[in-house]
């Protein structure tokens, strides 16, 4: 790279409009873009409730688009009925029936496609199954699946029965399955004998075995795919095969028509304090923000093949797998593994192979990626890619600026999209054939989108590069419902800190000259871990949970490729081990918080101490722990600190 780059890189000064090309064949023209902006801004309400009639097939109309009786727990479109599954599915049938609607390739190479009519009778004889087994409208549904088709057509399926699916990363642990199942108060379990991962098995039903092995009373029955073939154990009356409980069963299934505002699905993501909140989304209105993104953003058209490399475990995966890309009509396609099995060029040779058009990924993956070296993906036929995409945290722009020329070509547009598990769907990005983008910005919100940036008292930041606030000023139909059990965590977090005034993201941002947005991190104790949420309470309680830890505090510390790596700072109980005896401590203890929560999880470091720093009042300075776990000089005042001297432990100088 010239010199002349890696300043204007420093700067992030660039600004990269789409070519000429781009703009004429996309879907959403820079006049286009000002006239959808124009219409959300004379009326919110109507904007939502145009889309809504245009973009959904009601069973029964809506006939009042937002009800803030509430407020703020907002309503939308309430009294309309639709099936989410038959937006997805039945609706391409017609005029699109053989198109290829999904595009699965194993880890061990094997490839298969279903059309929209072959995956529409799959979700239906899995749905037929489900009513069998007397799973209901409003039941909870856990899923632990690897990332296979199926993982898809078990999410539709519950989609078209009204269950409620509440899908577990299957590389968290059993325990984390476990308070999953019964905070929803789950009826069934949908998980595979195993699946595959960078080579190795991930042994799915037996860490389902774990789990169900202690409370989840709720639990009826527990239906396995067969994906690695390896022996597992089934309980007799609780498990049945998924190929034995499709078997022979209709390939038409009537969906459920719900309201609007049923419960689609709940997603536990981590907060700053507790445990994991369930959060619970619409049917309505998630379709409504997941569908347009998904042809707004990433400009879907018919012939594109989309993928986005989310596990459908994270929010990203049902957004822009599962859901919005299917509701479009789009082919997407569906990759089991691990993305540098069985090295670092598997991601492009899926591209090559599959004539992938569109590609969205995460930050920790382009940064990966990256250190094999530019011969790896320039070896591959990138030729058919037209548009990039990145999610989860911010992105260097370093990275940026790889992705743009090698893997894009500098003909590609990059949209950097801001959004949470919370928003639903895509809340800020560029519109790709409409406007410029630079590195590291998500640049503006979407149409419909109020995003601002607000001080501590609430009012606007108007001046450029100033930080404060992410918030959003008006209700949309794919924001949250609320925290399953728990409302008023609901309010509290996100409502709470300015009255009710406005959604409050968490995270921190500023906007430069031209009112591009810059997100700089969250302001909360949350990690970002390879571009997933993690509280740093959850890391904690996990390691006091074992009987060698007294206390324990956790930061995040910037790490090259997953963004923020985890250092914890432990009181062990007794001796505190130097040495040999202090690996030896730390082998124990990160294995024990992957067991807890799953391996994102395991810290980076462990440091032991005799205590750790705190105020007089008691509180842990988690400031002070962060300057040392980064290496960064103290200029904290520690004047306050009851036990000075513990500096030179935690900087492991003793
Ligand atoms: O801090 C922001 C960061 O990820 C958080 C949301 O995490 P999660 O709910 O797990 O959803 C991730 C996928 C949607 C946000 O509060 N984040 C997400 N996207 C970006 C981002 N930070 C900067 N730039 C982004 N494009």
């Amino acid at each position: 790279m010239s010199d002349k780059n890696l300043e204007s890189i420093l700067h992030e000064s660039r600004s990269f409009p789409p070519s000429r090309d781009f703009t004429a064949g996309a879907r959403i023209k820079p006049a286009d873009l000002e006239a959808l902006t124009s219409e959300a801004a004379a009326d919110h309400e109507s904007f939502w409730a145009r889309l809504a009639r245009e973009e959904i097939d009601w069973h029964t109309p809506f006939t009042k688009t937002l009800d803030d009786t509430n407020a703020p727990n907002y309503r939308w479109f309430a009294d309309g009925m639709l099936n989410m599954s038959h937006n997805c599915l039945d609706v391409h049938l017609k005029a699109n029936g053989d198109k290829t609607a999904i595009i699965f390739e194993a880890e061990n190479g094997d490839s298969h496609t279903l059309s929209y009519r072959e995956l529409t009778a799959a979700v239906c004889r899995l749905a037929n199954g489900l009513r069998a087994l007397g799973v209901q409208a409003g039941d909870r549904v856990v899923l632990y699946m690897p990332m296979t088709a199926e993982a898809v057509i078990a999410m539709q399926a519950c989609a078209r029965i009204g269950a409620v699916h509440s899908v577990v990363f299957g590389g968290f642990s059993a325990k984390s399955l476990r308070d999953r199942i019964m905070d929803a108060g789950a009826k069934m379990v949908i998980t595979a004998d195993g699946g595959h991962r960078g080579g190795q098995i991930v042994a799915l039903k037996d860490a389902t075995d774990t789990a169900l092995a202690e409370g989840c009373e709720t639990i009826e029955h527990v239906v396995v795919l067969h994906c690695t073939g390896h022996d597992i154990n089934m309980v007799e009356g609780r498990d049945i095969w998924w190929s034995e409980l499709v078997d022979g069963r209709s390939d038409q299934c009537e969906p459920e028509f719900v309201s609007a505002e049923h419960p689609l699905f709940l997603l536990y993501t981590s907060g700053s304090t507790g445990k994991p909140k369930g959060i619970q989304h619409s049917t309505g209105g998630y379709l409504l923000n997941a569908k347009l993104t998904s042809k707004w953003v990433f400009d879907l058209n018919d012939d594109d093949v989309f993928w986005c490399t989310a596990d459908v475990g994270w929010i990203t995966g049902h957004s822009y797998v599962a859901y919005g890309p299917l509701a479009a009509g789009a082919t997407i396609v569906i990759y089991e593994g691990a993305p540098t099995y069985p090295d670092g060029g598997r991601f492009w040779k899926i591209c090559q192979q599959h004539g992938v058009t569109i590609f969205y990924t995460a930050p920790t993956a382009i940064r990966a990626l990256m250190k094999f070296g530019d011969d790896v993906p320039l070896s591959h036929d990138l030729s058919k890619l037209r548009l990039l995409g990145t999610v989860g945290e911010p992105i260097n722009p370093e990275a940026w600026m790889w992705y743009h020329r090698i893997i894009g070509k500098e003909r590609c547009p990059i949209v950097d999209t801001w959004w949470q598990t919370e928003t639903g769907a895509i809340m800020m990005s560029p519109v790709p054939g409409a406007m410029a983008t630079k590195p590291g910005s998500c640049t503006r919100a979407i149409p419909g989108i109020a995003a601002a940036i607000v001080d501590e008292q609430g009012e606007p930041v108007e001046a450029p590069n100033m930080g404060g606030y992410l918030v959003i000023e008006k209700p949309w139909p794919s924001m949250l419902r609320t925290i399953w059990g728990d409302n008023d965590r609901y309010i509290e977090t996100y409502w709470e800190k300015f009255n009710g005034r406005y959604y409050v993201a968490g995270d921190s941002a500023i906007r430069d000259e031209d009112g591009y947005f810059r997100i700089m991190g969250r302001i909360d104790d949350v990690l970002n871990v390879s571009g997933h949420r993690l509280g740093t309470m959850e890391v904690e309680s996990a390691l006091v949970a074992h009987d060698l830890v007294v206390e324990a505090a956790v930061v995040g510390r910037p790490h090259e490729i997953k963004g923020e790596s985890i250092f914890a700072y432990v009181v062990p109980r007794g001796e505190r081990p130097v040495g040999e005896d202090a690996a030896a401590m730390t082998r124990v203890l990160r294995d024990w918080v992957g067991e807890e929560l799953g391996a994102i999880a395991k810290p980076d470091e462990i440091r032991f101490a005799d205590n750790l720093p705190k105020t007089r009042s008691g509180k842990i300075m988690r400031r002070l722990l962060r300057t040392i776990a980064r290496g960064e000089e103290i200029t904290q005042d520690t004047s306050t600190l009851e036990n000075e001297s513990i500096l030179d432990q935690l900087r492991g100088e003793k």
